[in-house]
Parts: C-alpha cells; sequence; structure tokens
C-alpha cells in the first residue's frame, strides 16, 4: 500500500531552533516524514522516536539525516543528553556560517582594489567563474600580484563558500610529500604510513582546492592530477579503490606555462585541462593608476593592525610610489608600508621616510597608457650620428671643413660618411 500524501503531514513552513514538531500520525511512514523535512529544510535537525527497535529503520533514518533515533522507553536523561548535542551542533553551525559570512567581507570581491581596464575585466572574469560550480581555473601572474587574493575571492563567491577551501603550494614540497599530501596513503604505503590518511583532495570534497605553483609539480604528479581533473577520481597511495570526489580546481602559477610545456617539463594535456578559464593578473608596474588607491588602502588596514594615525603621502612621496617598478609587486607595496609606517613618523609619509631602494629610483615617470618611447623613437648609434651630421652641416652652412672640426674628425671620414668624393670639400 502506498503511504498517503504527504499533504497530511506537512510541516510548518519555517523550522526555528527549538521548535518541537510532533508528528502523530498513526500508521504514516516516519521514514517518509523525515524525508519530507529534510527535503523542505535540509538543515533541520530531526530526532526520531520508535517504539520498536528496528535496526534497519534506523540505520535509513540516519542515512536520511536524522540526528538521532531513540528507542522506546527512553530515559529523560537520554534526551536530554541529545539534545544537548543537537544545541551544541547547532550553535557550531551558526558559528561556521559567522565564520564564512567573515571570510567572505574578507575576500570579497569589492576588496580588489582597482581602476585599471585589465584588471577590472579579470575581475569581470573572475566573478563569472566563481558562479560556476565546477569549472577549473587558472591564475596566472608575477609573485606577489595577488593570485592567493584572487583564488579565495573566487571561492568565496561561489556556491561553495560554506564548503572548505583548502591550499596548497606546489613548490614548497618535495615531490613524496606533495603526492601523499594531495591523494592521502593507506597503511603500509610507504615506511613511516602506520595508518590510513586523507589527502587534501577528499578534505576539499564538496568545496576548493587551490593548488599554488603548479608549474613545479613532478611528472607522477601531473599524471595523476590529469586524472581528477578528467575523471573526478584517484587512488590513494597505496591504495587499490577508486574515490570519486567532487572539488573544484584553482590553479596559480607565476611560470610561463606554455614555455615549460614547450620544454617538456609540464605535460600538455594537463596544460590544456588547466587553461579552460585562464585569468592573468597584469604586474603592478602595468597598473599605475592602482599604485596610490593601494598603497592608501594598506595604510587604513596598518593603521588597525599597529594601531597608527598615518593620514596619506606627501605629494613627493605619492610620485616616487608611482614612479617605483615594484618588482615584486602588491606584497612588496605592502612590506614598504608597513616598514615605512612602523618608522616613520605619523601623519603625512614623505619621500624622505621611504626605504632607499624606492628614494634611489630615477626612472623618469611613465605617462599612464601611454608609451613612454613614442615621441622619441629608440635608434641605432648610426643613425644618431648621422642625424647630428646633418645638424652639425646644416649649422655650418653646408661648410663641411668647419663641420669636421666641429665633429671632431677629419674632413676626408665626414666625406666617407657622406659618400662623397675628397674633391667635393669646400
Ligand atoms: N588587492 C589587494 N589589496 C590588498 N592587498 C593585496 C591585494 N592583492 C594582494 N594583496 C596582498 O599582497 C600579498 C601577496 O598576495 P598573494 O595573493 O599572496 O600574491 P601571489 O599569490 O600572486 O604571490 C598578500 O599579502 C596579499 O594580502
Ligand atoms: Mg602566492
Amino acid at each position: 500500500m502506498k503511504a498517503p500524501k504527504p499533504k497530511a503531514m506537512k510541516p510548518p513552513k519555517r523550522f526555528a531552533v527549538g521548535t518541537p514538531v510532533r508528528v502523530v500520525l498513526p500508521g504514516i511512514d516516519g521514514i517518509e516524514v523525515l524525508r519530507q523535512i529534510k527535503k523542505r529544510n535540509s538543515a533541520a535537525v530531526v530526532l526520531m522516536m520508535s517504539a520498536y527497535h528496528m535496526v534497519d529503520r534506523a540505520v535509513e533514518a540516519m542515512k536520511l539525516g536524522a540526528f538521532d533515533y531513540l528507542i522506546k522507553p527512553f530515559h529523560l536523561t537520554d534526551l536530554s543528553a541529545t539534545l544537548r548535542r543537537a544545541f551544541e551542533m547547532l550553535a557550531l553551525r551558526v558559528r561556521v556560517r559567522d565564520t564564512v559570512e567573515t571570510a567572505k567581507g574578507q575576500y570579497d570581491f569589492g576588496r580588489v582594489v582597482t581602476m585599471n581596464p585589465a584588471m577590472r575585466e579579470v575581475l569581470e572574469m573572475a566573478r563569472k567563474a566563481a558562479e560556476t560550480d565546477h569549472t577549473t581555473i587558472l591564475i596566472l601572474g608575477e609573485s606577489g600580484t595577488g593570485k592567493g587574493v584572487l583564488a579565495r575571492a573566487i571561492h568565496y563567491a561561489s556556491p561553495r563558500a560554506s564548503q572548505p577551501l583548502l591550499e596548497l603550494n606546489c613548490a614548497t614540497l618535495p615531490d613524496a610529500l606533495l603526492e601523499s599530501e594531495l591523494f592521502g596513503f593507506e597503511p603500509g604505503a610507504f615506511t613511516d604510513a602506520r595508518r590510513r590518511k586523507e589527502g587534501l583532495l577528499e578534505r576539499a570534497h564538496g568545496g576548493t582546492l587551490f593548488l599554488d605553483e603548479i608549474g613545479n609539480m613532478s611528472a607522477s604528479v601531473q599524471a595523476k592530477l590529469l586524472r581528477v581533473l578528467e575523471e573526478s577520481t584517484f587512488m590513494r597511495l597505496g591504495g587499490i579503490k577508486s574515490i570519486k570526489v567532487d572539488v573544484r580546481l584553482i590553479a596559480a602559477t607565476n611560470a610561463n606555462l606554455k614555455q615549460i610545456v614547450a620544454e617538456g617539463r609540464f605535460r600538455e594535456d594537463l596544460f590544456y585541462r588547466l587553461n579552460v578559464m585562464p585569468l592573468f593578473i597584469p604586474p603592478l608596474r602595468e597598473r599605475q593608476e592602482d599604485i596610490l588607491p593601494l598603497a592608501l588602502d594598506l595604510m587604513k588596514w596598518f593603521n588597525q593592525e599597529l594601531k597608527k594615525n598615518f593620514v596619506g603621502f606627501t605629494p613627493s612621496a605619492a610620485e616616487l610610489l608611482v614612479r617605483y617598478a615594484w618588482p615584486g609587486n602588491i606584497r612588496e607595496l605592502k612590506n614598504v608600508i608597513e616598514r615605512t609606517m612602523i618608522l616613520a613618523p605619523e601623519g603625512d609619509i614623505d619621500a624622505s621616510s621611504l626605504p632607499e631602494e624606492i628614494r634611489k629610483n630615477e626612472a623618469p615617470l611613465p605617462t599612464l597608457n601611454e608609451d613612454p618611447f613614442r615621441e622619441d623613437p629608440l635608434v641605432t648609434l648610426r643613425e644618431l650620428e648621422d642625424e647630428y651630421i646633418q645638424k652639425v652641416l646644416a649649422a655650418t652652412g653646408n661648410n663641411k671643413t668647419h663641420a669636421a672640426r666641429i665633429l671632431g674628425i677629419h674632413p676626408t671620414s665626414l666625406l666617407r660618411r657622406l659618400k662623397k668624393e675628397p674633391s667635393e670639400l669646400n
């Protein structure tokens, strides 16, 4: 016989924490009630009670997400212990949600300061990529450009925000360790493997795995990672069972992947698998309009961190900051601002307080979005000489003897340069 329609046992629309929902429906399948409740609100904490001990049903109820299954008659202390655990779990869940909200605010795209058109485009693409649940994302850019910051912003803007975000820097671990960190291992997989260990892939299930410095991966790890991307499965080291995972991968590198593919150090198939959604963060020197807004943003941050009261930069300090090439990008800018704020007097930071490498920088200030050499194209020495010779000739009224004297060369040398015969000497 079919169970009656769920209409009769429709739970209240909203489950506030602590609202007991009592379902007195003789002959109706409690499991079905549970199923319906969970369908409407998967977060509801459901405590099942039954007069009979039926192991199958208890197991099924737990599988469907019941919090606990009590057999009547039970002692009130059992019930209160179970309820205490339920409330502890709810409190924990609220805490986790708060943490996620805080992280969301901290790693919000809105916090990435930029006025640069190329960077804005990157952020726009990143925002769209975040919304897709599974797309693999590859973040490219020099060291210190904020690849990690962007990866976190993507995770926290994605549907996976409340699931784990795990990070691994592939450049910092020796090969064997990298492999066991990623894939985990079974007991006996190698000498020290006494107990089973879950790898990051398993622990990131449902969430995001951020692999930094992916260009440094060995061939064997590359092959295994390719399999994860193609089939969503992998095996623990020493394991024989394929494990299926649902993980979004974000990879980052400051290496030129195409080049290391050409050099045979990176699998081409893996490169194409990763390169679905490449996001290139331009170096800071190519987004000079962002230097001062970023510097001010960092100043605000360090005012809080260091309990200081800095206001801004004097014009000469601002000019030096914009003029400097920032080989270490935002990371270097951040360090410079922090160091200066620790040492300099509060108020406006002056040029004299900036570190030496920035004060000593004498490169001319390129005009924004303009080729600095457009006005004055670079030429060969020969072309420069020819141009100067013409200038001197014009100034001497084409008097070659006079011109040669000014140029400091013998008149015949001048004629040779002009491809003229000595008889033409005037
Ligand atoms: N948009 C930004 N605003 C403020 N700080 C930033 C920004 N982008 C990066 N940073 C800071 O710069 C440093 C380098 O960023 P990170 O993401 O580690 O760069 P990468 O991974 O490219 O080397 C970090 O300390 C980070 O907090
Ligand atoms: Mg990094």
